[in-house]
């Protein structure tokens, strides 16, 4: 009964018959394209390992002809990390035709294979713009030089230039979790806990974090500033994650096997 009224509703007979397969053929495109993380939501770093980190892992890049205590500051006390970058300054080097940053690398943990998770929490006062304040970075002479910038323009927290992560980033501290799968070639990036964005991207030979400020081609302020604090950097062997990508697989082909049998048990 249900079933006929919706045929009518959409004008009965094969008509009906084209759209619903359509729609559920959509739906199951929808259902296995939605990248059901292998992370769990409530806990970000749960079945990860915690990377050890030293100070001599937190290697700082400024300008080159400032000493480093007039862009970068770590107070020992409340464990915060202060990065300020000019709009006019010069590069981290003298070979570098690069533009300004003041950034940290983590070095000793580049990493080429696996599960990757950065975890900070960051910090940007209102003014900042222009900026890359997150990196993932790719080997030295790579053809891309990134496979995920964080660029704050304007109070709002973007992948590159582009998809909006979060909005209203000035002023608070936010716990950002970026997540990068190398196998599968994805990043995913959670604030506060929440995913926020996720992209498949080009693969490169090995890769490493910086975080700080870099500034950017537009909407550049004249002093650009992040703070962090809780570094932390995590890891867990593609094998583990395979078999959760397996599970989300199943449970994504159940969920579109199920939306058949109910289209087709609408159709009949
Ligand atoms: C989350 O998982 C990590 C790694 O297994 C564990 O060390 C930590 O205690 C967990 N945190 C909470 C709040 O359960
Ligand atoms: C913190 O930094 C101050 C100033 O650089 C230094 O004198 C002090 O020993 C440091 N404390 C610790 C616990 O590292
Ligand atoms: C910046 O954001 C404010 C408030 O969200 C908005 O009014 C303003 O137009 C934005 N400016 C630019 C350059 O996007
Ligand atoms: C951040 O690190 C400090 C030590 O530097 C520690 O006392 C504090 O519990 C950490 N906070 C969080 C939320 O991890």
């Amino acid at each position: 009964m249900a079933a006929s009224s919706f045929h009518r509703a959409l004008g009965g007979g094969e008509d009906a018959r084209t759209e619903l397969v359509l729609l559920v053929l959509s739906s199951v495109v929808v259902a296995l394209a939605s990248s059901a993380s292998a992370i769990d939501e409530r806990n970000l770093t749960a079945g990860f390992v915690q990377v050890e980190l030293t100070e001599s892992n937190f290697k700082v890049q400024r300008p080159y002809d400032v000493p480093e205590n007039q862009r970068y500051s770590y107070d020992n006390v409340t464990g915060v990390r202060t990065f300020l970058v000019y709009a006019g300054d010069k590069p981290f080097n003298t070979v570098t035709g690069t533009l300004p940053r003041t950034e940290v690398r983590l070095a000793g943990h580049d990493y080429s294979s696996g599960v990757w998770q950065f975890e900070g929490y960051g910090y940007v006062p209102t003014g900042t713009s222009g900026a890359s304040v997150m990196q993932i970075h790719n080997e030295q002479g790579a053809a891309h030089a990134t496979v995920l910038m964080l660029h704050v323009y304007n109070g709002t927290l973007r992948y590159y230039s582009g998809e909006a992560v979060e909005d209203r980033i000035y002023d608070r501290w936010f716990r950002l979790n970026v997540v990068h799968d190398v196998a599968a070639s994805t990043v995913a990036v959670y604030v506060d806990g929440r995913r926020k964005f996720g992209a498949s991207v080009i693969p490169s030979d090995s890769y490493y974090f910086k975080f700080g400020v870099y500034m950017q081609h537009h909407d550049v302020s004249p002093l650009m500033e992040s703070r962090w604090r809780n570094i932390t950097v995590y890891t867990k062997s593609t094998t583990s994650s395979a078999t959760t990508c397996r599970r989300s697989w199943s449970s994504r082909w159940l969920l579109a096997s199920l939306l058949l049998v109910i289209t087709l048990a609408i159709s009949i």
